[in-house]
């Protein structure tokens, strides 16, 4: 990571993928605002590094501590120049056995509170003169997802959102990077309820190398990253081939 962030927010930092980026852009001396549900994690993560740290506690389902997020994002004290959105969720079953609730909240948190804090930076950084949004999705966004479709749908909506955004605030001076990892060792797939997939560790990643893959796109300003070489390479395949081969892997693998 060259680019040098005075200041980023990052939403779920307090596990997984959000807490690596957090302790990364910590190293290279970027101060911190970390978000998530979780305030103890968020305060041991502040503790365990050498720069300031804010800790704003919300759940981003939740419209008023959405709205003190998006406040922070857009406040010009202590302003920040870079903003992650990382908190997510997935689940996987059949749809209709899914919850309703369940299913609300992949969308209220992957979609909506992404989209309402993308568009609290993109107006906060153009306005500031510039600055980055790191958008994290997934590489299932490129694909269909029998007994995931709510999920792939959400990351869907964010690789289009990021890559069209990518584009259009490139003229007020504002970077949108999209990050796509695979399969990463995280709490991601027990809270998922995602049992073990017994698949060989090497499609599995480490958080602190999604991370860094995150980290060095954004500060290269690219506008999308596949995190890992066996990401790469299947991501690419399955764009490449018919959508009706696409749709037939997915079909047989999708796990009964
Ligand atoms: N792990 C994978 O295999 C994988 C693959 C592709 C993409 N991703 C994406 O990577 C991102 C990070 O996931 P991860 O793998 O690091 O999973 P993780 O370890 O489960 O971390 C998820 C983070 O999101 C936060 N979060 C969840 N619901 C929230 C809410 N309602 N309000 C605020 N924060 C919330 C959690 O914090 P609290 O619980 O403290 O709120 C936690 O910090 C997600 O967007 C996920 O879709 C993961």
């Amino acid at each position: 990571m060259k680019k040098h962030w005075q200041r980023a927010l990052v939403t779920g930092a307090s596990s997984g993928i959000g807490r690596e980026m957090a302790r990364q852009l910590a190293a290279g001396g970027t101060e911190l605002v970390v978000v998530a549900r979780d305030a103890e994690r968020l305060e041991a993560l502040a503790a365990g590094v050498q720069v300031d740290v804010e800790v704003l506690p919300a759940d981003l389902s939740h419209a008023a501590d959405l709205a003190a997020v998006a406040a922070r994002i857009d406040s010009d004290d202590d302003p920040i120049d870079l903003v992650v959105n990382n908190a997510g969720l997935g689940f996987s079953a059949e749809f209709g056995d899914i919850p309703i609730d369940r299913g609300r909240l992949m969308v209220d948190v992957n979609v909506a509170a992404l989209h309402e804090l993308t568009h609290a930076a993109a107006i906060a950084l153009t306005r500031r003169g510039g600055g980055t949004i790191l958008n994290v999705s997934s590489i299932a966004g490129d694909l269909p997802g029998p007994a995931s479709a709510t999920y792939n749908a959400t990351k869907a909506f964010v690789t289009s959102l990021s890559e069209s955004l990518h584009v259009e605030l490139k003229q007020h001076n504002v970077v949108v990077s999209c990050l796509c990892p695979g399969l990463t060792r995280t709490e991601f797939q027990e809270r998922a309820e995602i049992d073990d997939l017994g698949l060989p560790d090497a499609v599995w990643q480490s958080a602190s190398d999604v991370a860094r893959c995150g980290l060095a796109a954004a500060a290269a300003e690219k506008p999308i990253v596949i995190s890992g070489v066996v990401n790469k390479f299947a991501s690419r395949l399955a764009r490449s081939a018919p959508r009706v081969l696409t749709r037939e892997v997915a079909r047989r693998t999708t796990r009964a």
